[in-house]
């Protein structure tokens, strides 16, 4: 239905993997890729996405869970091996899926070659290749920049005597992108992944790759949150010379360049900040990323105004060759359905993502309605949450996916790296599928809703005034075809009266029963519910 003037990156659904966490095959209680061709069909025939992401599978220490890679052209054998990801692609494309991978050009591993050379001597050929400076007259770090995950930026080499700049783990060195061999040898990271078939890259902090030239240190942020761990250097400054340097899009510009070598591929940015900075990285003639990942709804309160600015905010900034695309969760963030309260919320959260201009990306197990998981803290394994403490462990969001009642929710035959906790006998696929009113059976009508109409995938959007401060409603339209989404955010039960369109059908709502009945101009939504209603 989507017009072909539309990529399958503008019209599809992604679906984003963690493989540590989807699917075990050889019991020992990781997920793998043969995991991940085994739920397959799941994929395709059960929730219809049209993309798959997938987290780093590249040969890793993992100190960050494989965001610290040693080979950027290999597999990790606790995944598999480059068969069976050839595999595993082969089967998706057959189903119609395109397969996205992880990027993580920032750093590499401190076991990865480059950086094993790097360090062994200050006159090293890959010397440059990362960022060493000298320790200053009194023996402390270059500068005052702090770590993502506590402590400072820099970690002293005894050996050479110089520091390593790593915003990260210390296991995760960053490259030195001012360098044209690393440029190079990373785009050909690129070339080797397209070459065996992979349609796109979300691309791992992407607006980290080049520091201000000069190293200067960074502000103090003024707006820093009381209460910070004394380690947390990083939540105490602003990044003003660490991130988002405007001389980074020229390296943008020669990552689509070589996107673009290949055809029809897609480049998602993990890309922060405000949104005046942060458009600029479509660039200014579409020539940067076609998706830098818009995470603004994940940070709005409970609040039909605040997620309405937020999208009205989105596409008054977007340039007219830019594209939307939203995300509730991923893999660093706690489940959206504790974030937003509950269970209801989570469905009327998921009519939202599913029904915006814009592409979606759905994380793993937000389909079940997946909260947060409980955690008991000598079980943590995040860096994030080893150093900053549990309540900022990312562990919450990537526990094992639940597939069934059955042990280990069918994730493993054995214990699994994470623990699987929570409602397992009802928070799984096989019981939501035999369960009409399940959250999993929202998505499937929502999903289906989404490809069967143009108006969905592909149709302006222009926000709906009513007066129910609670109410979020706006027009999807497209080609004559009108479809008005409305959302209840309160908790209790809202009568709206919408008088421009005359009568509507509802094709999808949150409370199932209510689906075929005719609404409009008068409209009663109950708590937290949501409609999607066709014109
Ligand atoms: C990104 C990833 C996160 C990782 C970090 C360092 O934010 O999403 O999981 O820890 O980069 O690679
Ligand atoms: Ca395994």
């Amino acid at each position: 239905m989507a017009q072909s003037s539309h990529r399958w990156w503008q019209t599809g659904v992604v679906y984003q993997i963690y493989p540590r966490s989807f699917q075990d095959s050889n019991g020992d209680g990781i997920g793998d890729l043969a995991g991940i061709i085994s739920r397959m069909d799941y994929l395709k025939d059960t929730l219809g996405v049209d993309a798959i992401w997938l987290s780093p599978f590249y040969p890793s220490p993992m100190a960050d869970f494989g965001y610290d890679i040693s080979d950027y052209c290999d597999v990790d054998p606790m995944f598999g091996d480059l068969a069976t990801f050839d595999r595993m692609a082969a089967e998706a494309h057959a189903r119609g899926m395109k397969v996205i991978v992880d990027y993580v050009p920032n750093h590499t591993s401190d076991r990865h070659a480059w950086f094993v050379e790097s360090r062994s001597s200050r006159s090293s050929p890959r010397r440059d290749w990362y960022i060493w400076r000298d320790p200053k007259p009194d023996g402390s770090p270059p500068n005052n920049w702090g770590g993502f995950f506590g402590g400072p930026a820099w970690t002293l080499d005894p050996q050479t005597g110089q520091y390593y700049l790593h915003q990260f783990a210390p296991e995760q060195p960053e490259l030195n992108w001012r360098n044209p061999e690393v440029v190079q040898a990373m785009l050909d990271v690129l070339r080797f992944w397209m070459k065996r078939g992979v349609d796109g890259f979300r691309m791992d902090v992407v607006g980290l790759l080049l520091k201000d030239a000069e190293l200067r240190d960074n502000p103090p942020n003024p707006n820093a949150p009381a209460g910070l761990p004394p380690n947390d250097l990083f939540g105490r400054q602003l990044h003003t010379y660490s991130e988002d340097q405007d001389d980074v899009h020229d390296l943008i510009r020669q990552i689509r360049a070589t996107l673009d070598e290949f055809g029809d591929r897609v480049g998602i940015g993990e890309l922060w900040g405000d949104l005046s900075r942060w458009v600029k990285y479509y660039g200014e003639r579409g020539d940067e990323l076609q998706l830098p990942f818009n995470f603004r709804l994940m940070y709005q309160p409970w609040s039909a105004a605040a997620m309405r600015r937020s999208v009205d905010d989105l596409e008054a900034a977007l340039p007219a060759f830019g594209w939307p695309n939203y995300v509730l969760g991923n893999h660093d963030q706690p489940r959206f359905a504790t974030r937003f309260g509950g269970q209801a919320q989570a469905r009327v959260a998921a009519m939202l993502l599913l029904t915006l201009r814009g592409t979606p990306t759905l994380y793993y197990g937000d389909e079940l309605g997946l909260e947060n998981g409980a955690i008991p803290p000598h079980k943590i394994q995040d860096p994030q949450g080893v150093n900053l403490g549990a309540h900022r462990s990312r562990d919450v969001a990537r526990t094992p996916m639940q597939w069934d009642a059955g042990p280990q929710a069918g994730f493993s035959s054995v214990e699994p790296w994470l623990p699987v906790t929570g409602d397992v006998a009802t928070r799984n696929i096989a019981a939501q599928r035999q369960d009409p009113d399940s959250v999993l059976n929202l998505y499937l009508r929502l999903l289906a809703c989404r490809r069967a109409t143009s108006a969905l995938q592909i149709g302006r959007y222009a926000p709906v005034e009513t007066d129910a401060p609670d109410v979020f409603a706006y027009l999807r339209e497209e080609g004559g075809q009108r479809v008005l989404i409305a959302l209840n955010f309160a908790d209790v039960a809202v009568s709206v009266v919408i008088p421009d369109f005359g009568a509507g059908r509802v094709v999808v709502s949150t409370t199932r029963s209510r689906e075929g009945s005719t609404v409009l101009p008068q409209l009663t939504l109950a708590a937290y519910e949501g409609m999607v209603i066709v014109l």
